[in-house]
């Protein structure tokens, strides 16, 4: 027996599809995962084991210690070059190519482009647009990236300032970038009755993107969440597809064909 004979779509979910003329993709770390970038709360290994990502991803912790900070980004950028997307990021952009497609990421890595998606917002930032933490400058030069974890690393420099270079994702206590807010509200209100939003491998803890699937739902989208657990928003999606973002989106995608 297959995985697709033990676990079948529900007809609705791709009733839904078929019928929908937009469809708003929601992804969070889980549609990276099958690409072998750990998820968020998953990610703490290694050298960084006893430390909470929550203290990781701050600007005080970026203010106390860069290099232990940067050290922890400039791995997690090696580890990002070092993959490929995955069926389900190509299973997306395949989905774009038959349906208006707009995605909204908190995913700070850049597979959905890679695998031929254009995204719309990018709502926790991108971890290679680096930009100066003093003076924000862009950094346009390619840092020095380790093969191995470690556990310090000086940041590059701002040729501007002579600030520190930091990652371009949005850390706890921060606001989300102005362009990527205002795209996913555009993609939000542009929905209507009749279409879809696929809500993909995020567990809806993290605000605001964890209240996005209710604001398509009041819009008229039918909400699907694709998980292979229950997640905080789970109870107020319309259809949920326990699976996960390789194994399910290739088949939502197969079907309209
Ligand atoms: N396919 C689909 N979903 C998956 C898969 C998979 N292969 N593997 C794991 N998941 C699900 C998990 O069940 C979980 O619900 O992905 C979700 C990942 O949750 P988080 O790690 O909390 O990721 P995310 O929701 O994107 O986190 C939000 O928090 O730390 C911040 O800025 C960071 O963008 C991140 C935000």
């Amino acid at each position: 027996m297959t995985g697709a004979e033990e676990h079948p779509l529900p007809a609705e979910v791709l009733a839904a599809v078929r019928e929908a003329r937009r469809i708003l993709v929601l992804t969070g770390a889980g549609m990276s995962a099958e690409s072998g970038i750990a998820t968020f709360r998953d990610a703490q290994t290694g050298l960084w084991e006893e430390f909470d990502p929550m203290r990781l991803a701050t600007p005080e912790a970026w203010a106390e210690d860069p290099a232990f900070v940067w050290a922890w980004y400039a791995w997690r950028m090696h580890l990002v070059r070092a993959v490929e997307p995955n069926a389900g990021h190509r299973a997306i952009a395949e989905l774009g190519r038959l349906r208006e497609v707009s995605i909204a990421t908190q995913n700070v890595d850049d597979l959905h482009e890679r695998a031929g998606s254009s995204v719309a917002a990018h709502v926790h930032g991108s971890i290679f647009d680096l930009r100066c933490s003093d003076c924000g400058a862009p950094f346009v030069g390619e840092p020095e990236l380790p093969e191995e974890p470690v556990e310090r690393l000086d940041p590059p420099t701002c040729p501007e300032c002579g600030g520190d270079v930091r990652p371009g994702v949005v850390w706890f206590g921060e606001m989300l970038p102005e362009d990527a807010v205002a795209a996913t509200e555009a993609a939000l209100e542009a929905l209507e009755p009749g279409d879809v939003c696929l809500v993909v491998g995020t567990s809806g803890l993290v605000f605001p993107a964890a209240g996005y699937p209710a604001m398509a739902r009041s819009e008229g989208a039918t909400v699907i969440e694709v998980n292979p657990v229950e997640t905080e928003i789970s109870d107020m999606c319309h259809h949920v597809v326990r699976g996960s973002a390789a194994q399910v989106l290739p088949r939502i995608v197969a079907a309209l064909g």
